[in-house]
C-alpha cells in the first residue's frame, strides 16, 4: 500500500473510521514497525508520530496537525534525565513512550501503559528512573520491590490527573451494577477504586471479555466510541464528561483529507538522525524485553 493511516483510540470517531488501523500506543508502534508502505499518516499526538518516524527512517510520516502535542511528553527534558542519572549512576532509565525523542535517546528502554510493569520487572537493576508520569510510576511501584524514582516528581497527564475519587464514587452511586475500568495515568486514589486498570487496548479487552454488562470508563472519552463499536450490547458510561484530550481532538477529518491529498512538507515529522538512532535503541530494547 502507498499510504497507511494509523489512528490512536482517542481520536475523533470519524477519524477512527477513516483509519486502516486503530489501537493503543503499543499496537500502533508495532504496526508502524512492521507495515509495508511508502507513507504513514499518523492521527495522534507528536510523540506517537515521532516514534513511528524513528522506527521507519525510510518512510515519510505525516501528522494531519503537527501542533497536536501531548503536554506530558513535554514535562521532561534530556537534561533532567542526565542530571538524575548522575545522582543514581547504577539505575536503569525507563521512559514512558509519552516522551520526546531526545529523552528516549538518553534512556535505556521505553515502555507503554500496556507493558510498564513487565518492562520494569524484566530489568536487572534494583533502581529505576521512571519518566515522566508519576501516576503510572506509582502504579508500577505496586508490583515490584525495585526502587522507582520518578523524574520529574510531578509529571502527569492533565486529562487523566483531573479525575478524583469523588468522580468514581458519584458514578458508582448512579450505576451500582457497573464495573469501573481506568487507565494507569489516573491518580492512585482513582486506581484504588477501580475493578480493572490498564492501557486503552486492555480496557477494550476487559469490557469485551467480561460477563458484566455495564462499565464506567476512566480514560479519554474517544475510547467510548471504540468500545461501543466493538462491544455491542454492553452499556458504557464515561467516568467524567471532562476527560477529553484537546490535543488528540486537533486531528479533524478535514485535516486528514488535506494531508492525504497534498502531502505537505510542513506536515512531515522530522527527527534529528543522531537523536533518532539513539532513541531507536531504547525502543528496540523494549521490543527485546517483551520477547
Ligand atoms: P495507551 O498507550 O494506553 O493507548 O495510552 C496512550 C495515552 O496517551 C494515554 O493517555
Ligand atoms: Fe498526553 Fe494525556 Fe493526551 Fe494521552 S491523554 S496524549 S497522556 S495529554
Amino acid at each position: 500500500m502507498d499510504t497507511i493511516i494509523l489512528a490512536h483510540n482517542y481520536q475523533r470517531p470519524e477519524v477512527q473510521d477513516r483509519a486502516d488501523y486503530t489501537g493503543d500506543s503499543l499496537r500502533l508502534c508495532q504496526i508502524a514497525r512492521d507495515v509495508e508502505c511508502k507513507d504513514i499518516v499518523f492521527c495522534g499526538v507528536d510523540f506517537m508520530a515521532e516514534t513511528a518516524a524513528i522506527l521507519n527512517p525510510e518512510k515519510r510520516v505525516f501528522m494531519p496537525d503537527p501542533l497536536s502535542q501531548c503536554p506530558m511528553a513535554h514535562q521532561v527534558t534530556s537534561e533532567d534525565i542526565i542530571q538524575a542519572k548522575s545522582l543514581y549512576p547504577d539505575a536503569a532509565v525507563v521512559a514512558y513512550v509519552n516522551t520526546m525523542a531526545a529523552v528516549k535517546a538518553v534512556s535505556d528502554t521505553i515502555c507503554t501503559s500496556a507493558n510498564a510493569v513487565s518492562i520494569v520487572s524484566h530489568l536487572d537493576t534494583d533502581t529505576i528512573l521512571f519518566t515522566p508520569d508519576r501516576n503510572l510510576g506509582s502504579y508500577v511501584r505496586r508490583f515490584t520491590d525495585k526502587e522507582i524514582v520518578i523524574v520529574p516528581e510531578g509529571g502527569n497527564c492533565p486529562t487523566h490527573h483531573q479525575l478524583v475519587a469523588e468522580d468514581v464514587l458519584l458514578m458508582k452511586e448512579r450505576h451500582p451494577l457497573a464495573k469501573v475500568a481506568v487507565h494507569p495515568e489516573c491518580r492512585p486514589e482513582v486506581i484504588d477504586l477501580a475493578d480493572y486498570v490498564g492501557g486503552t487496548e486492555g480496557i477494550l479487552n476487559y469490557v469485551k471479555n467480561s460477563d458484566y454488562q455495564e462499565f464506567i470508563i476512566g480514560t479519554e472519552n474517544g475510547m467510548l466510541y471504540k468500545i461501543r463499536n466493538q462491544c455491542a450490547g454492553k452499556i458504557v458510561h464515561a467516568l467524567s464528561t471532562y476527560t477529553v484530550c484537546p490535543n488528540m481532538k486537533m486531528t479533524t477529518v478535514e485535516r486528514l483529507e488535506r494531508v492525504l491529498r497534498e502531502k505537505p512538507g510542513e506536515n512531515v515529522v522530522a527527527v534529528d538522525p543522531d537523536v533518532a538512532r539513539k532513541a531507536k535503541k531504547a525502543i528496540d530494547a523494549m521490543f527485546e524485553l517483551m520477547k
